[in-house]
């Protein structure tokens, strides 16, 4: 196709930026099928003078479509169509199909009361849980270039070569079992948390893990108390039982387990992350994890502990997991691999009271039996062999370095706009913007500039005093965070006024 002719511009169009004009226009011919994978693209400057427009104009659209994967390559050596399109791509291009519209809105859909708020809710939690785009400032991500992948194929291919008699069968719904030994002897000594091997059951990430809880532990209309901000994965799963959902605000120590007793009935759930709250970071204090234990025990209700990535804490000792304080089983420790090796693989972890085993591994049989086998066999080496405690020490370092290195090219540059201190933990910043700037508004420009912060709002329904981003660093090289940082200050200068 002629190039020229996918182009389509709107001088006059004041709601679209000429950038995002362009942007728009190429993508369209990517999604259409009209620039088809390797197509080379004009240069940048040669683009702009046909266009008449100026040439950072085309420079902003293309790093966008490169930030976002549709295209590849360098402006210096040429910029193709992206040979492989992530399958998200190939969702939306399905969406714009008006025949597949026409079809699913003339037919009557009868749901049962789950999928009708499911069905309710589809759009924001496809939204919400779509896949990554590895882009500064994306958060929860991994530095995957560091991962020893090499290695973990050497141990795939010694399962498949050798576990032949393993492979034509299925596996156990409560996880591979050497993997559960693995595990739970990892969390009773890394974590503290106090279990025995048969009380840890392999999930599908925390998502399944959280997913599991709810359904199987709530009724109807039960209360559950939700931190807030919160963690988006787990506020959708309890959006969509049938639970009441209060959300109790977070403050220094983390949940307010007294603020959250003055709701007029309380709890039979309650959804926590004490290692280090999501998003903001903080810690829950000894105090409030005994008040909140002690409350549990009283009430009989249920506390779901997050651990999601304790495992990168930079300076002091890590808290042990809340579980281990908890002597009435009152505590569902959910625990994933997500952070450590890399999110892709699904594999979490869920330790369950003894008497509430059974009634999970069923659950978990139905409804996926088991995450893929092989996997199984070769986290569980991984771990056994020691490469996963190697790993991490080395990514607590890497990420340590990444996080000072933003820390100290967002005093330099962003200083008045964002406002972002150090952490000893985590694997994102949280960056605070001045008074009455609106995060979900700075969030959307600097997506338009091929960058993405998460906005705080977007974990809360309450009005912020201060809008945030939150600033991943965990993926990203030096250089990268230092280009992202400058970009990040010119949005700020051009459209921010700052
Ligand atoms: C609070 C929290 N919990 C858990 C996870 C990991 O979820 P999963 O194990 O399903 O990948 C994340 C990932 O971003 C998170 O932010």
């Amino acid at each position: 196709m002629n190039f020229d002719a996918c182009i389509s511009l709107d001088p006059t169009d004041d709601a679209v930026p000429l950038y995002k004009q362009i942007y728009n226009s190429i993508r369209d011919a990517i999604l259409d099928g009209a620039l088809e994978s390797g197509t080379r693209l004009p240069a940048s400057r040669a683009l702009a003078e046909q266009l008449g427009i100026s040439r950072m104009t085309v420079v902003n659209a293309y790093d966008q479509l490169l930030g976002e994967g549709y295209l590849e390559g360098k402006h210096g050596s040429g910029t193709y169509v992206a040979s492989h399109l992530p399958e998200e791509f190939l969702r939306v291009q399905v969406r714009k199909s008006s025949a597949v519209k026409t079809v699913s809105r003339s037919r009557r859909l009868a749901f049962s009361d789950y999928g009708k708020k499911l069905a309710r809710y589809s759009e924001r939690i496809a939204h919400h849980h779509s896949a990554s785009i590895v882009v500064p400032f994306q958060h929860s991500l991994v530095a995957a270039e560091e991962f020893p992948f090499d290695l973990w194929a050497k141990i795939n291919q010694k399962h498949l070569r050798f576990s032949s008699r393993r492979l034509g069968g299925y596996g156990d719904a409560a996880g591979f079992g050497p993997l559960r030994k693995a595990i739970a002897h990892h969390l009773r000594s890394s974590r503290g948390v106090r279990c025995e091997d048969e009380q840890v059951i392999v999930t599908a990430g925390t998502q399944q893990a959280v997913f599991l809880i709810a359904n199987l532990l709530l009724a109807r209309d039960d209360k559950v108390w939700l931190e807030d901000p919160c963690h988006l994965g787990t506020s959708d799963v309890m959006a969509t039982v049938e639970a009441k959902v209060s959300h109790v605000p977070v403050d220094d120590e983390g949940f307010n387990i007294e603020k959250a007793k003055r709701d007029r009935r309380p709890a039979r759930m309650v959804y926590v992350t004490p290692s280090r709250q999501f998003p903001l970071g903080m810690t829950m204090s000894l105090q409030r994890r005994l008040s909140l234990l002690e409350w549990a025990n009283d009430n009989e209700a249920w506390v779901i502990e997050d651990d999601y990535d304790s495992e990168f804490r930079y300076s002091g000792r890590p808290l042990p997991a809340l579980q281990g304080l908890d002597r009435a089983d009152r505590v569902l420790y959910v625990g994933t691999f997500s952070k450590t090796v890399f999110p892709g693989l699904r594999i979490g972890c869920l330790v369950v009271p003894p008497d509430l085993i059974d009634v999970f591994i069923a659950a978990r049989a139905l409804n996926d039996l088991h995450a893929p086998i092989t996997d199984q066999m070769v986290l569980a080496d991984f771990i056994v062999e020691g490469h996963f405690e190697h790993h991490v020490r080395r990514m607590r370092t890497l990420y340590r370095g990444r996080q000072a290195v933003l820390v100290d090219q967002a005093a330099k540059h962003l200083g008045g706009f964002l406002d972002v201190g150090p952490s000893d933990a985590g694997m994102h910043l949280t960056g605070w913007l001045p008074k009455g700037v609106d995060d979900r508004e700075v969030s959307t420009r600097v997506a338009e500039h091929g960058l993405r912060a998460a906005p705080v709002s977007r974990y809360t329904n309450r009005k912020l005093e201060r809008g945030g981003l939150l600033l991943g660093y965990t993926a990203f090289n030096e250089k990268q965070i230092n280009a992202a940082v400058r970009k990040l200050a010119k949005i700020a200068e051009v459209e921010f006024n700052f």
